[in-house]
């Protein structure tokens, strides 16, 4: 296993980026990977949708009071683990970045084969912690919510990835831009579509999801997407994501 390592990131907030690192680790799960889901943001949402503990947390591991393989715990399904986070994982956030910048990847280096894949669930902001996300990762995936201001916030996104290629990280790559919460029904879903192909073709997913309230209804019976409801429009969604990833990876076996 080589522990394929994929940061989902935005600065904007609540445009899905816990719901696809959730939703999409499930599904790469119930194709037999093994998948640990690590949660770089101190709301813990990632680790609440799933109802895992939150006492024994990333904070630990990534200022060194404990080795990463002791804070990892399995959630109900097969397959999925997850390394949570409570509050205080915030307070990582004032320390130095010099000296902090490169923790995550660190750590991810003792266990990357024990997994086939590590998906990180990053804050909305460009923190140390997203900071860290990003340097410890093989690709990032930018989710972006179809409505009026995405794709503001998206070229500056790129922007910033872009200047983390330059002097931190250079072999980090875009697996893709991926929209979310998609209303064919409403025009404005349909023009931000129109823009970020017009303007991001290539790394735009083919994959959409669409706006489905099962998704939202999910993480209040912690349970990811294709446990609480496998013939859901949003479950198709993540599956259809998982196989486009795959297949963008060359690891489709089909
Ligand atoms: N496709 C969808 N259809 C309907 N609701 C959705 C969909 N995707 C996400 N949601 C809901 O939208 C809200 C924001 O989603 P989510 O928490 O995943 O965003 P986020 O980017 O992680 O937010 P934050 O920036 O606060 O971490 C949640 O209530 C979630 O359940
Ligand atoms: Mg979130």
């Amino acid at each position: 296993m080589t522990g394929i390592t994929i940061a989902i990131t935005n600065q904007k907030g609540g445009v899905a980026k816990t719901t696809t690192t959730v939703n999409l680790s499930a599904s790469l799960a119930s194709m037999g990977y093994r998948v640990l889901i690590i949660d770089m943001d101190p709301q813990g949402h990632a680790g609440e949708h799933l109802g895992v503990k939150k006492e024994q947390t990333i904070l630990e591991v990534l200022t060194k009071q404990t080795v990463i393989q002791n804070n990892i715990v399995k959630t109900y399904k097969q397959n999925l683990y997850c390394l949570p986070s409570n509050l205080q994982l915030g307070q990582f956030n004032q320390l130095n970045p010099t000296q902090y910048q490169y923790a995550l990847k660190g750590a991810l280096a003792e266990i990357k084969g024990d997994f086939d894949f590590i998906l990180i669930d990053c804050q909305p902001s460009l923190s140390l912690l997203t900071l860290n996300a990003l340097t410890a990762s093989d690709y990032v995936i930018l989710p972006v919510q179809a409505e009026f201001f995405a794709l503001d916030g998206l070229s500056q996104l790129v922007y910033t990835l872009k200047e983390i290629q330059n002097r931190l990280h250079p072999t980090l790559g875009v697996l893709g831009i991926l929209l979310t919460m998609f209303d064919r029904r409403n025009k404005l879903s349909l023009e931000v579509r129109q823009e970020l192909t017009q303007n991001f073709r290539e790394s735009l997913f083919k994959t959409v999801i669409p706006r489905n309230i099962k998704l939202a209804e999910a993480p209040s019976f912690n349970l990811a997407i294709n446990d609480y409801d496998k013939g859901s429009a949003g479950a198709d969604a993540y599956q259809n994501l998982a196989k486009e990833i795959l297949k963008k990876l060359n690891l489709d076996k089909s």
